[in-house]
């Protein structure tokens, strides 16, 4: 069976295929509305959402299948103390897909330990979020024509910002794509992250002001500073107003300039951009719903099929150091880690571990 944990679970031909069956589901919906009939979508959403609940739960209405489930932790048993995996081997009986979200990092790693059934990562804390990474790779198709040689500016908090974690790594793996992260020195991109663009040899520049950067880019990718993500107050309320983009700014942006955004926002565009042409946030969430059914077909298709090799994962006899890990709270969940192997040692080949990363927030541990 195939899940949907991380966007590089995809290969950039399954992505493309993707694209071209939500093109085809877009044009053609009646063709589509009844491959789901008797199936059922279960939606376990431990965290609040809007767009990518509803936009799973219309998808499989939409394809002729039904849906089931919860819209926040305390009305579910997990207020009462039940794990993830708890909770979802449960589920599995009741349903054929599973799509969650949960505030822990990892914590759909955890749950593929229990299921039956495949599960999509519908956001996992500040980790990672691929359903909104095809609606953005949808978005870039449809409105600059292409998914290579452009270059995307990414701006406001790039260090919890789940979006621009999964965006970046399928974007590092199209051509000639180049980034520029614009965030306060606090908000920016995790290492982990600066690695892989390092090691696609992606061109990208850190930077902090958005007025000097906004008149070269293709597209800007706003997000916004993610108050749940903060343990101190005083500091989101240092950060919070750190970028507005508003008419003055869109003055200086080129004309041709896409301006993307996952939802939901604050204060980090003026609402007077929204009737700007080049606005394109709502546009997002319309293919985040076409994207979603595509996924469904593709998964619920592929249930057969047998499980890819992951990577191997071994324990260390620690614990991951990341509070916000799934590790950190879960009950009988063993610590796992990728070893990364330093191949290479003055010329000699070695396999001893240098450096670890939890399987399931993917953190260093340092
Ligand atoms: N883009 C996104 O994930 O929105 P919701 O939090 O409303 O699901």
């Amino acid at each position: 069976m195939r899940h949907l944990l991380s966007i590089t679970d995809l290969t950039v031909e399954e992505l493309d295929e993707l694209l071209s069956s939500a093109t085809d589901i877009e044009q053609n919906p009646e063709a589509y509305a009844h491959r789901m009939e008797g199936k059922k979508l279960a939606t376990l959403f431990f965290e609040p959402s809007t767009r990518t609940r509803l936009s799973f739960e219309a998808a499989m209405w939409e394809l002729g299948g039904q849906v089931l489930g919860f819209a926040g932790a305390s009305s579910s048993s997990a207020s009462k103390g039940e794990s993830v995996k708890d909770t979802v081997r449960t589920v599995s009986c009741y349903a054929d897909i599973i799509a969650m979200r949960h505030p822990l990092e990892g914590a759909p790693w955890a749950a593929v330990q229990s299921t039956t059934v495949p599960v999509i990562n519908a956001g996992d804390g500040g980790h990672y979020h691929p359903t909104q990474t095809l609606a953005d790779l949808m978005t870039l198709k449809k409105e600059k024509g292409r998914l290579d040689h452009l270059k995307i500016g990414l701006c406001g908090d790039l260090k919890f910002g789940r979006t621009v974690h999964s965006l970046i790594e399928a974007l590092i793996r199209y051509p000639g794509n180049e980034f520029v992260l614009i965030s306060p020195q606090e908000l920016r991109v995790p290492a982990g992250i600066i690695n892989a663009l390092k090691e696609a040899q992606a061109p990208y520049r850190e930077a902090v002001s958005l007025e000097e950067e906004i008149g070269g880019l293709d597209a800007l990718y706003m997000t916004r500073i993610q108050q749940e993500r903060f343990f101190s107050v005083e500091e989101y309320l240092r950060l919070k107003d750190s970028y507005i983009l508003d008419e003055e700014k869109m003055r200086l942006a080129p004309k041709d300039m896409i301006v993307m955004h996952p939802l939901p926002r604050v204060n980090e565009i003026d609402v007077k951009v929204d009737a700007d042409p080049r606005a394109c946030y709502f546009k997002q969430v319309m293919y985040g719903k076409i994207m979603r059914k595509a996924l469904i077909l593709k998964l619920m298709a592929e249930t057969e099929l047998p499980a890819k090799p992951g990577p191997v994962k071994i324990t260390t006899g620690r614990h991951c150091k990341n509070p916000r890990c799934i590790s950190s709270t879960e009950q009988g969940l063993e610590p796992l880690f990728y070893p990364v192997h330093q191949i290479m040692v003055q010329g000699v080949p070695t396999r001893i571990p240098t450096r670890y990363y939890c399987a399931y927030c993917e953190m260093e541990q340092v």
